[in-house]
Parts: structure tokens; sequence; C-alpha cells
């Protein structure tokens, strides 16, 4: 099977004022379809910098990204969009709902790139706002939603064009524990069932515990890369 996401000594450095701030300085993984990864380092580490390169949002200054067994170097920014809207659903700490625009229409709106007609956008949307639990606040706006409910709309969002990878920074950052905890809920769900990679940012042990890998950054590169043995089912027996 081809990787989610496989990324071989993958760096970005900023020009900043002259000077050259190092984000990310060679970093190699691969994301298989289905994982459940926690991302977890010190603030600065580079975590968020990574997020945005594997969600296809920025690009690497060196090494090699592939994005669903493509190279982003080889792609320009309309058909580095479309990779990213066919492949990868992105939710943030900061919900990015746009602000005048009811919770159905927000949902329906990556579609507008797939070709569907405005009724089709709207009930493909109304579907998985049902599933996320909202499908009484189609029509609220942001701010006649709980911090909670807008960051289900933004996990619907990114479900609504049925991507491959889920990525999250801090989804839970600006949530009460309650809040937190239904959303973290939900995004588990949909690796469990759903089959969705999922790919999170996390500042909590519990949470990344949860994981069955853990990505440690520090410095702009990948510290520890922890995996939980594998449920094959292939039991360890001793011969008699
Ligand atoms: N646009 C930019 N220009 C210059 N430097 C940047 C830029 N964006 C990030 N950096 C630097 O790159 C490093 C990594 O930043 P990044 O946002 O990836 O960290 P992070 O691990 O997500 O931290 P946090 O936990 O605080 O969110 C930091 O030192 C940061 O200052
Ligand atoms: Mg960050």
């Amino acid at each position: 099977m081809t990787p989610a996401i496989e990324a071989i000594d993958v760096r970005r450095a900023y020009q900043l004022e002259g000077l050259e701030v190092q984000a990310l300085r060679g970093v190699s993984f691969t994301i298989e379809p289905g994982a459940h990864v926690a991302v977890v380092g010190p603030s600065g580490s580079g975590k968020s910098t990574l997020m945005h390169l594997i969600g296809g949002l920025d690009r690497p200054t060196g090494g090699r990204l592939l994005i669903d067994g493509r190279d982003v170097a080889g792609l320009g920014p309309a058909e580095l969009a479309t990779l990213r809207n066919e492949t990868i659903g992105f939710v943030f700490q900061s919900f990015h709902l746009l602000a005048r625009t009811s919770a159905v229409d927000n949902v329906a709106l990556p579609l507008v790139y797939r070709g569907l007609g405005a009724k089709a956008r709207r009930e493909k949307a109304r579907a998985v706002l049902e599933r996320v639990g909202l499908g009484h606040r189609l029509d609220h706006r942001p701010n006649q939603l709980s911090g909670g409910e807008q960051q289900r709309v933004a996990i619907a969002r990114a479900l609504v064009t049925d991507p491959a990878v889920l990525l999250a920074d801090e989804p839970t950052g600006n949530l009460d524990t309650a809040n937190g905890q239904a959303v973290l809920e939900l995004l588990e769900q949909l690796n469990r069932e759903a089959g969705v990679a999922l790919v999170m940012v996390t500042h909590d042990r519990e949470v990344a515990a949860r994981a069955r890998r853990r990505i440690h950054m520090r410095d702009g590169v990948i510290e520890q890369d922890e995996s939980d043995a594998p449920e094959t089912g292939d039991e360890i027996w001793e011969r008699p």
C-alpha cells in the first residue's frame, strides 16, 4: 500500500531579516493509511511546521516529501491545492471558520472544488454535520455556537471531502476540558471506525499515550519515533 505520507530528510528553513531559521533540520518518516500518530515536543520544536508541510500548506526547502505517493516538488500551486483538497483534512487550534457563514455552508465550502452542485454540496455537508452530532445546528453561524461545537464544525469541514489523512494541530487548545474531551473522542472515533489516518499535535501526555505511535520533536529533528506493538493477532507461542 502507498504510504499516506512519506518524508525523506525533509527540511524547512525560514529567512528572517537576513538570518536563516531552521525550523526542520532533516526529518524522515512514513505515515501509513489508518495510522494514529501523536506529535509531541516543546514549543518551537517544529511541530506546526511539520504539520503544514505534510498537509501540503507549505513546501520543504530540502529533502523529499510525498503526499499519497506524489512528490510535492513536482507540483505547481494549483496541483498541490487539488492534492490537498483530495487527500488531507486540517483541524487547527483556532477553528478558522468563516464568521458570517452558517455551519452547513462552512462545511460545504471545500466541495466547491469538486464540481458538485450547490444542492449536493449542502446535502453532503448536512450528512457530515449529523455525523459529528450537529444536525440541529446547521444554520448557526460560528458566533452562535459553543467553542466545542465550532471545532466540531471544523472537523466536519475537514471530513467532507473524505480525506485519507486528518491533521489536527492542538485541536483542543482553545476548548475547556469537557468540550476538549468530546472533540478528542470524535477524532479518535473517526480514526478507529472510519479508518482515517489521524496525526495530532498535543501537549497532553494522556492523549499522546492513546495514539499507537508518538513522534517526539526537538529542535527541528525527530528525537524519538515510538510505536506500540502492533495488534496483529499473531500470537507468540513457545515450541513445546
Ligand atoms: N514564518 C516564520 N518565519 C521565521 N521563523 C519561523 C516561522 N514560523 C516558525 N518559525 C520558527 O520555527 C520554529 C518552529 O516553529 P513551529 O511553529 O513549528 O513550532 P511548534 O513546535 O509548533 O511550537 P508550539 O508548540 O509553540 O506551537 C520556531 O523557532 C519558530 O520561531
Ligand atoms: Mg505549533
